[in-house]
């Protein structure tokens, strides 16, 4: 399949073409239909909900996975069973056969910056979906975490766009090696959970085009991914499921997309318009599409060429990925294998924020470890929604269902630990009393405390503070304890109000059901850390764009904020549309706090190593019309092998003014000690272009870049000037 699917590609459209010119209007109708792919009176249907209906309730066939299509056997066209994707296969609800290896998170993945490794994440991936009878994912969220307090930033693969869709490419293009037809989502400007589907994301062209957009361009273009889901919200008025500009000028028309489009659970809300706009499927049920879609086309207020075109888009994707003629057994699930890449994901993507030396701790030490917080004894945590994976072994502490629950994943720290200090004395503390666990810290030499934050699809974070007084415990801790230092497993940014208190900190992110033995490397030095941090921790929440999340307005009949739980978090996102304005502009993630002049605590791009890295020389070479090549030498000056991430940022000519400092590429690269090593960064022109409103394109800027040669955003070691001539 792997060599075969890139040369199917060729006659994919022409295979295409055939099949839908022998399939009836009932069957054309029946491929661009999707159900929930679990019967839904599982859950019970909340009254007056508008999102989860008895309609969904899927036809015969389906395995329980979030999404199913029947498939048409007398054209040899499969059913397609669709679940999600971002660390792992996941299972809505518990379905026979549905327990996967839980990676870890995106972000996680995204602190790597490791191409070949995302990329083997998305192979495993598809391997995994394709043993439990998955041969869709609904795989990579490729929106930007510009909001630190999103729910779902655990699930989106950092704040640049550059990075995002470099590395959301290399997932889906490894998991369409394995014949499974890749996602990407939510097409676009979807940045909060707090209302989101009522909301209306407001963002001028030229933001769009240089954030948002850019990932989403970045990641397709070129790269036969097979199918794109839209967002739930409204960009700039209008629903992305009804966008004839994002569905058809920008995605099909500009970038050449040739796969399908279809609509995220519940997000499609017309036929014609969004027929139209270029949608090409609804899920989870028939209510736009199906009968309603069928009358319209016999009304000719969809042309048949059109829904001709929504099924020519499905079957080459399917080809093209090799679904059609894949005659392979269902492979057993390489759990060995997985898990192995789950933890080379979380020993390259932990980021080691804060180290004043006492880091890494021999693994000869004798002294006593007190390991504090987090179920660490049996757990790691991980984010919900519908991306929580079920994990293979089950959860090791139970899930609290009145409250927002953690999602657990069975991996033991304290094992791990004490795996990795056989001389030491490694103690365990809940910390669920704060008395009892600064006593422990008062007895121990070293004193790990671990810090989750619960993060999940459909909430946002109310602060960017931990939880349940953990900021208490960990201030408390350190005031009494020799060393100690924090593990933080979070869905991304929080504030460390402890942070000078400490003597370490590492960012775990959610680190996934390896994530123990991976931070245990790193504390015993059995890993040198090099994840550095895809997003920036501010100093405080008064130093984001927007102080709070966009709030929804009051529902009907209500006063004051829209209160969300578990039970009524669908109906309870409805109600009056509301405007998200995202004035900042061009200023996302790093930007903003560079054109603002503010510190932070820890900088895009940041995250230490047990080595040093020498910066020796950078050469700029403008190999070929479209991209220059740049040249960096570096030389590890330390005593043990480490990786370093050499990031490049431009800083616009004159002719650009406005423009800010960007990331333009980067490259990771592994020296042993006292050896000298030359990354070789590639970057497309179209990466130190900007977009121009007036001319509707890119316009490369004459005159003179400055290319920063940097450990993070803000530690440039080198710079180096190149003149280019406007385009
Ligand atoms: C989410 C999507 C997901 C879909 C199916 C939606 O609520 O926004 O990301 O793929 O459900 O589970």
């Amino acid at each position: 399949m792997t060599t075969s699917a890139s040369s199917m590609d060729h006659d994919a459209d022409g295979r295409a073409v055939d099949l839908v010119s022998q399939m009836t209007l009932a069957e054309k109708i029946q491929l661009v239909t999707g159900y929930m792919g679990i019967p839904i009176d599982a859950h019970g249907v909340p009254e007056g909900n508008r999102v989860l209906t008895p309609e969904m309730t899927p036809p015969p066939g389906a395995i329980g996975s979030d999404g199913f299509v029947p498939g048409i056997p007398r054209l040899g066209i499969p059913a397609l069973h669709l679940a999600g994707a971002g660390a792992g296969v996941t299972s809505l609800v518990a379905r026979p056969g549905g327990e996967s290896v839980a990676f870890p998170s995106p972000l996680a993945q995204t602190a790597t910056w490791n191409r070949d490794l995302v990329r083997e994440f998305g192979r495993r991936l598809g391997d995994e979906a394709r043993a439990q009878g998955v041969n869709v994912v609904l795989a990579a969220a490729n929106n930007l975490a510009i909001e630190p307090r999103s729910g779902r930033n655990f699930e989106f693969h950092g704040e640049d766009p550059v990075l995002s869709g470099t590395l959301v490419r290399e997932e889906l293009l490894g998991t369409q090696d394995q014949g499974v037809v890749a996602s990407i989502k939510h097409f676009a400007g979807n940045f909060q959970e707090t209302g989101r589907f009522v909301l209306n994301s407001v963002i001028d062209e030229r933001s769009l085009r240089e954030g948002e957009l850019l990932a989403f361009e970045i990641a397709l273009t070129d790269a036969d991914i097979g199918a794109v889901m839209t967002s739930y919200n409204k960009l700039n008025g209008d629903y992305t499921s009804e966008s004839y500009y994002l569905l058809t000028e920008v995605l099909k028309d500009e970038w050449g997309y040739r796969g399908w489009v279809m609509s995220d659970w519940g997000a499609t809300h017309s036929t014609v318009k969004s027929a139209m706009a270029g949608l090409d499927q609804e899920f989870p049920h028939a209510h736009w599409f199906g009968a309603a879609l069928m009358a319209a086309v016999a009304e000719g207020t969809v042309p048949l060429d059109r829904l001709d075109d929504m099924n020519r888009r499905i079957l080459r994707s399917i080809i093209a990925v090799g679904l059609l003629d894949d005659e392979r057994p269902r492979p057993l699930p390489a759990v060995e294998a997985n898990l192995a890449t789950a933890q080379r994901i979380a020993e390259e993507g932990i980021a080691l924020l804060k180290n004043s030396g006492v880091l890494p701790i021999s693994p000869e030490f004798s002294g006593t470890i007190a390991v504090i917080g987090s179920h660490a004894d049996v757990a790691v945590p991980a984010g919900g929604g519908s991306a929580a994976v079920t994990p293979i072994g089950g959860s090791p502490v139970p899930v609290d269902t009145g409250a927002l629950p953690v999602f657990w994943l069975p991996d033991s720290p304290l094992r791990a630990l004490k795996a990795a200090f056989p001389c030491a004395q490694v103690l365990f503390d809940s910390g669920d009393d704060v008395y009892s666990a600064t006593r422990l810290a008062a007895e121990s030499d070293v004193t790990i405390v671990f810090a989750q934050q619960v993060t999940q699809e459909h909430f946002d974070v109310p602060t960017l503070d931990l939880p349940d007084d953990q900021n208490e415990l960990i201030s408390q801790v350190a005031a009494i304890a020799r060393t100690t230092v924090v593990v933080l497993e979070t869905g991304g940014v929080v504030l460390m109000p402890w942070l000078n208190a400490v003597a370490a900190v590492l960012a775990a992110w959610y680190p996934g059901q390896r994530g123990a033995e991976a931070i245990a490397g790193i504390v015993s030095g059995r890993v040198n850390p090099s994840g550095r941090t895809p997003v920036t921790f501010p100093l405080s929440a008064d130093d984001l764009p927007h102080r709070e999340v966009f709030p929804m307005p009051p529902l009907a009949g209500q006063e004051g904020p829209v209160e969300l739980t578990l039970v009524n978090m669908l109906t309870q996102q409805q109600g009056e549309f509301f405007d998200a304005v995202y004035d900042e502009g061009l200023l996302l993630g790093y930007k903003w706090y560079e054109a603002h002049g503010l510190d932070v605590a820890f900088p895009f791009g940041h995250g230490l190593s047990f080595t040093e890295f020498a910066y020796v020389g950078c050469n700029i070479v403008a190999a070929r019309p479209d991209r220059i090549e740049v040249e960096v030498e570096i030389e590890n000056v330390g005593s043990v092998a480490g990786a370093e991430t050499v990031q490049l940022y431009a800083t616009f000519p004159q002719t650009a003014p406005q423009t800010p400092r960007r990331l333009i590429g980067w490259a990771k690269l592994r020296l042993e000690p006292g050896v000298r090593g030359t990354a070789v960064v590639e970057v497309p022109l179209k990466l130190m272009s900007v977009w121009s409103v007036e001319d509707s394109r890119w316009r490369l800027p004459g005159g003179r870049f400055v290319i920063d040669v940097a450990a993070s955003s803000r530690d440039v070691r080198l710079s180096r000037e190149i003149d280019l001539e406007e385009r």
